[in-house]
């Protein structure tokens, strides 16, 4: 196929989703070039330095630079220009009414449009609502013809649209982009799929896969919806673990155990329930906001997803419950915090558990020592220290000291090698609430502990 020979890929977007898929796709041997409309995050990249932590991502960028293989365009225009294939990766946040926010989609569409020049393949990676790589089409077609005169008045550009959801979780974007489960085309032309299957096939060629395992060619609506529903039911088995979590407390029954027991029934299968503080990130949250209410435009029952939704609202609530009746009164009382990240392996704090319930307790009169391994860059920005209400410590075991509690929001891996014996003399009173069910229970109580977690006994 001609068109691969001199294949330059743009990737118009360079955040959690654009700058993984971007560097991977460089390492597979694509040449790609990349652009940002935040005119210092784009300079920052191509100075080598990536704008969040995700496990790998420095070295494979400074590996992109250094072959060559991934370039940073001045912008999205320039970037359209050099490229056959453009992937679009912007966000789409939440608007207030719950939908998504299309606004960088089209704009990103619209810069697209203007640089036309002989055939693009348009891939929508970012996640968006069914029939958004539709809209997307018609406002190419729409703008190009207006915009611009080399493809003459009324004449049809030719360019391709492609929805090509990502997959990739924070923390192991870059495991994920290498392994993938699956690949979801979705496009109405076979040259679209030929060329698309045709720039990952690389990844199946190294891991010595068939394509054919992983490669789902659909239509853009169902692609669209592939995404959204998977986001959607991993959302849903949260809150459903989380739900029967509650019930368990009541009774006295072990949710880790429940969990156990559900998830060697290969239909329901063992990920996604683990029971805690509820699910949070820039992803899962909104995604099931957008997918309801896109239901809801077209008269279709989505309630289902109201619940999820109001099951994790409620997490923090219950997560602040159980601080109030192990410590009586919240006033006054030194906690400390571990875990920022709403996940671990990454520093991103948006919709993290840990903002609502550092809100929760400060406007209560706690006394706050926040530990993070990644993100507490991230939370000083948004949360700047202020002794003796709120501190950051550099470890763990410094943020417990002299505390009334500790509270673990994010399940780092660390802090289950926290040693036991010395976390206790440093705290003034030996108190764990455990929001993740990190800890063992009889371990930590048989060292004097006082413990409690979610959904146990
Ligand atoms: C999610 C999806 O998992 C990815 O497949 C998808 O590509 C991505 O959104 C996206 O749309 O871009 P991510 O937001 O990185 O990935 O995080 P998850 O691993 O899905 O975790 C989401 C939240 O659920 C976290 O707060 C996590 O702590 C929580 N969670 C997860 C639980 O509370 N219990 C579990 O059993 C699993």
């Amino acid at each position: 196929m001609d068109e691969l020979k001199d294949l330059t890929i743009g990737v118009i977007g360079l955040g959690h989703v654009g700058l993984p898929t971007a560097l991977g796709l460089a390492d597979l041997g694509w040449s790609v070039v990349g652009a940002d409309d935040d005119d210092a995050k784009a300079r920052g990249i191509a100075e080598g330095r990536a704008p969040f932590y995700e496990p790998g991502l420095d070295l494979l960028l400074r590996k992109g630079l250094d072959t060559g293989k991934f370039q940073v365009a001045p912008n999205g225009a320039a970037a359209a220009r050099r490229s056959t294939v453009l992937m679009v990766c912007v966000g789409t946040p939440q608007r207030e009414n719950g939908s998504a926010d299309l606004s960088r989609i089209e704009s990103a569409g619209r810069t697209i449009a203007a640089n036309l020049d002989g055939y693009k393949l348009i891939v929508e990676k970012s996640t968006t609502p069914v029939q958004t790589a539709d809209r997307l089409r018609q406002s190419i077609i729409r703008y190009s013809r207006r915009r611009s005169p080399d493809t003459g008045n009324g004449a049809a550009p030719e360019f391709d649209v492609a929805a090509n959801p990502e997959f990739l979780r924070e923390g192991t974007a870059l495991d994920d982009f290498f392994n993938p489960d699956r690949i979801v085309i979705g496009t109405a032309s076979q040259r679209a799929a030929d060329l698309l299957s045709r720039i990952y096939q690389p990844l199946f060629d190294r891991a010595g896969r068939k394509a054919e395992e992983a490669l789902v060619v659909t239509s853009v609506n169902t692609a669209e919806i592939i995404k959204h529903a998977s986001n959607a039911f991993l959302a849903s088995k949260v809150s459903f673990i989380n739900m029967v979590a509650d019930l368990c407390e009541a009774t006295g029954a072990d949710v880790t155990d429940v969990a156990h027991g559900l998830g060697l029934d290969p239909r329901i299968g063992p990920h996604f329930l683990e029971a805690g503080i509820g699910f949070g990130g820039y992803c899962l949250p909104k995604d099931i906001r957008a997918f309801q209410k896109v239901a809801q435009d077209h008269g279709v029952d989505f309630s289902l997803m109201n619940e999820v939704d109001s099951i994790n609202r409620r997490r923090i609530d219950a997560f602040i419950e159980k601080i109030r009746k192990a410590l009586w009164v919240i006033r006054g009382k030194s906690i400390a915090l571990w875990g920022l990240s709403f996940k671990p392996g990454t520093n991103d704090i948006r919709d993290a558990p840990s903002v609502s319930v550092v809100e929760r307790l400060m406007a209560e009169g706690a006394l706050l020592r926040l530990h993070d391994p990644q993100a507490m860059g991230e939370f000083q920005t948004r949360f700047p220290a202020s002794p003796p209400q709120l501190v950051y410590a550099d470890t763990a075991e410094s943020a417990a000291e002299g505390v009334d509690a500790v509270a673990l929001v994010t399940e780092w891996p660390e802090y289950g090698e926290v040693d036991l014996r010395r976390l206790r003399g440093r705290m003034s009173i030996p108190l764990i609430i455990d929001g993740r069910n990190m800890m063992d229970p009889e371990a930590v109580r048989s060292l004097g502990f006082e413990y409690y977690g979610v959904g146990r006994p």
